[in-house]
């Protein structure tokens, strides 16, 4: 059966198939619901049900109070629907709302992302899974004591498998771990999620992504959120490389494309390719617009996404060192 729940006060909805409990849904969705364990033992997940029938799945250690159960209020990560529900529901607005989280994860992966890119999966422990927005980051530390923070290239919708995209850079340590031995079961420290670089769930304008090179990892973050979300009608990205083989995840991106008809995909090897484009680009100017590289590149595409008549206030730019 599939039910489908409305949260108040966003108005923001979400199906829950089988089962599945209402925060497995809700993130599943791109929701940013609160709540910490998962698991039923810290109580930050609780809604009030106000109208419908939910369904308890699991045994919660957390106790409600007497109170609380008379209001309506459950447990997200221990109900599923019974019936569609209108829920009150406490929901993330941007990354002020988010808790600075310390967490101990593993190394499920580390494999080639082409030249010079690696993929490294972490996951988290059960209990303890990493709630973040789309397109923040988080700071990776071994034991060695060496660091390096990545922004997170996977959607918020797992939040106990993350993926980063890592590159060799001077001085970064992490990096040389990461291509020199890093391997599945070794621990990693994280530390997050920072940053502001995340989607305006307010707007409803169609979404402009701008990658380079490793900037795509937060762009991939964005872009899966936003489809989780359909937050737009139409989702247009313009991926550019600097080095051959340097669309890394192409086939991922043909695959979105093959998939999804609001979607478009862009891969460019040339600056002036990219201009060429972003000149022709439909009503440019109604657009939210997501850009990520590096510094020097990115200021450039700002200074001239700006003259082609974008208001500064549908910009938003990510331009750490990729
Ligand atoms: S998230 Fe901890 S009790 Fe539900």
């Amino acid at each position: 059966m599939t039910a489908h729940v409305q949260v108040k006060p966003s108005g923001w909805g979400f199906s829950v198939d089988g089962n599945d409990s209402l925060l497995e849904a809700a993130l599943r969705a791109g929701l940013a619901l609160d709540y910490g364990c998962s698991s039923g033992s810290c109580g930050k997940c609780k809604a009030r049900i106000l109208s419908g029938q939910a369904h308890r799945t699991r045994h919660a250690d957390y106790a409600l109070t007497a109170a609380e159960k008379n209001a309506g209020v459950v447990l997200m990560c221990c109900n599923t629907a019974h019936t569609d529900l209108v829920i009150e529901a406490h929901e993330a607005h941007g990354a002020a709302d988010m808790p600075l989280q310390s967490i101990d994860t593993r190394v499920r992966s580390v494999s080639a992302l082409g030249d010079g890119v690696r993929l490294l999966q972490l996951q988290t422990p059960r209990g303890n899974r990493l709630r973040f927005l789309a397109g923040q980051s988080a700071s990776l530390s071994l034991a060695e004591g060496v660091g390096a923070a990545y922004p997170i290239a996977s959607c918020p919708c797992d939040d106990r498998n993350l993926q980063f995209h890592v590159w060799r850079r001077a001085g970064d340590a992490f990096a040389e771990h990461v291509f020199g031995g890093l391997k599945g079961g070794d621990s990693v420290r994280l530390e997050g999620p920072r940053g502001e670089f995340v989607l305006n769930e307010e707007s409803r304008r169609p979404l402009v992504f701008i990658a380079c090179d490793t900037g795509f990892a937060p762009i991939k973050s964005l872009l899966e959120h936003a489809m989780a979300l359909e937050a737009a009608e139409t989702l247009h990205l313009y991926w550019i490389a600097s080095s051959p083989g340097g669309h890394y995840l192409d086939n991922l991106c043909r695959s979105w494309r093959d998939a999804l008809d609001n979607f478009r995909y862009h891969p460019i090897s040339a600056q002036a390719v990219l201009w060429q484009l972003l000149g022709d680009h439909a009503r440019l100017d109604e657009c939210d617009v997501y850009v990520a590289g590096p510094a020097p590149w990115a200021q450039v595409t700002e200074f001239l996404l700006l003259e082609l008549g974008l208001p500064r206030s549908q910009l938003r730019l990510d331009t750490r060192e990729f």
